[in-house]
């Protein structure tokens, strides 16, 4: 067998995201023990740094050794009880995703429908928690497929009022638009590494406020899951130091990594730059004559959604753009496929020379796949 040679790839879909040079230098220090002080150290410099990207205060935040789907596993299997009233705000693929999670644990689901692409308003999330009264709220902030973005103040206002605890999924968000855990008033919030963090995909952050800590605490039966059982990992990571399970060492130095380059750069600079880079983006679409498929009030600036101009087979223009180029983007799910592109503009690939030389490799693609 010969050493493993990737493909060179410019990874503009909705994730993986490009690594950082830094955090690919981080990966590849020797491993020390998943006990040992220093791996503990740098535990703690992730949940100080994840603090900061969350948003938050909350004591009660670490990662989890999984994809961003064991972050939404993890939520769901202690926080859900079997027949506990579970409401879910469903604008697409990944608000679907939890659905099942919450059928799966035996959560009687709630769903507030919406077509995909579309956020929902204060009156309407009011509306629909004041009438199901529900004890679990899920939303999600980031929605990869569909590239909207649902800050949630006015869903958690509505699930407090009802002592409902909030779950957001900031798979797409965290560290590339505001999340603000602690302003929007969101319970339990978790994401991956492979987006805007600029990691390679393996951990999923995860933080728990103060409401949600209670509601584990008071908890009787231990969750389904043993392996994302909050209340042993918390022993593990935070507490007695006692082994749960053999922590993916390589992938907190990356973290810890991409957490200080963030930490450098500003998280509000880096917000910026995120929100910079999608609108010339969208610029360069617009100057293509391709309209956005969501509103501009609720557009991710992480993960793009142009629609797939008339005429243009939109799996010809991505194998264009990857034969040609090396640029790796993603078409629509589920009700988009064919009908638009799904664009990321996130962590390290959120840059002005990226998205100039993709508008000019679409403008190429367009022409080429519409012949
Ligand atoms: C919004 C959202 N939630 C959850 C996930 C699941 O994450 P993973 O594929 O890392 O398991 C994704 C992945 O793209 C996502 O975009």
């Amino acid at each position: 067998m010969l050493t493993v040679a990737p493909p060179t790839r410019l990874l503009l879909g909705p994730g993986p995201s490009p690594v950082h040079p830094r955090v690919y230098q981080a990966i590849s220090q020797p491993v020390v023990g998943h006990l040992d002080p220093y791996f503990f150290q740098v535990n703690e410099e992730i949940r100080k740094g994840l603090q900061t990207c969350f948003g938050t205060t909350n004591e009660f935040t670490m990662v989890i050794s999984g994809t961003g789907s064991a972050g939404m596993e993890t939520a769901v299997t202690n926080f859900v009880e079997p027949g506990m009233k579970f409401a879910v705000f469903a604008n697409g693929y990944f608000a679907d995703r939890i659905t099942e999670m919450g059928r799966r644990h035996g959560a009687q689901i709630v769903r507030l429908e919406k077509p995909w692409g579309e956020s929902f308003t204060g009156a309407e999330a009011e509306d629909f928690i004041s009438r199901h009264k529900p004890q679990l709220v899920a939303f999600i902030q980031a929605e990869t497929s569909t590239g909207c973005y649902t800050p949630g103040k006015g869903i958690c206002e509505a699930a407090r009022k009802v002592g409902a605890l909030t779950i957001a999924d900031t798979v797409t968000s965290l560290g590339g638009m505001p999340v603000d855990v602690d302003a929007m008033g969101i319970d339990i919030a978790y994401s991956g590494t492979q987006k805007a963090l600029g990691c390679p995909p393996g951990l999923a952050p995860i933080t728990v406020g103060p409401r949600g800590v209670e509601y584990l605490r008071a908890r009787k039966a231990p969750s389904v899951s043993w392996y994302l059982d909050l209340k042993l990992l918390l022993d593990y990571y935070e507490q007695a130091h006692r082994y749960h399970h053999t922590a993916p060492v390589s992938m907190f130095y990356a973290l810890r990594e991409s957490l200080a380059v963030i930490e450098e750069e500003g998280l509000p600079a880096r917000l910026e730059r995120h929100r910079k880079n999608h609108e010339a983006f969208v610029a360069g679409m617009e100057s293509l004559g391709t309209a956005m498929y969501v509103a501009g009030e609720h557009r991710l600036w992480t993960l793009n959604t142009p629609r797939v101009p008339d005429g243009v087979n939109d799996l010809a223009v991505r194998k264009h753009l990857i034969a040609k180029y090396g640029i790796e983007i993603a078409g629509g799910l589920g009700p988009l496929a064919g009908k638009v592109f799904r664009i990321g503009t996130m962590g390290y690939g959120s840059s002005a020379e990226n998205v100039s030389l993709l508008v000019d490799a679409l403008r190429d693609a367009f022409a080429v796949a519409k012949a």
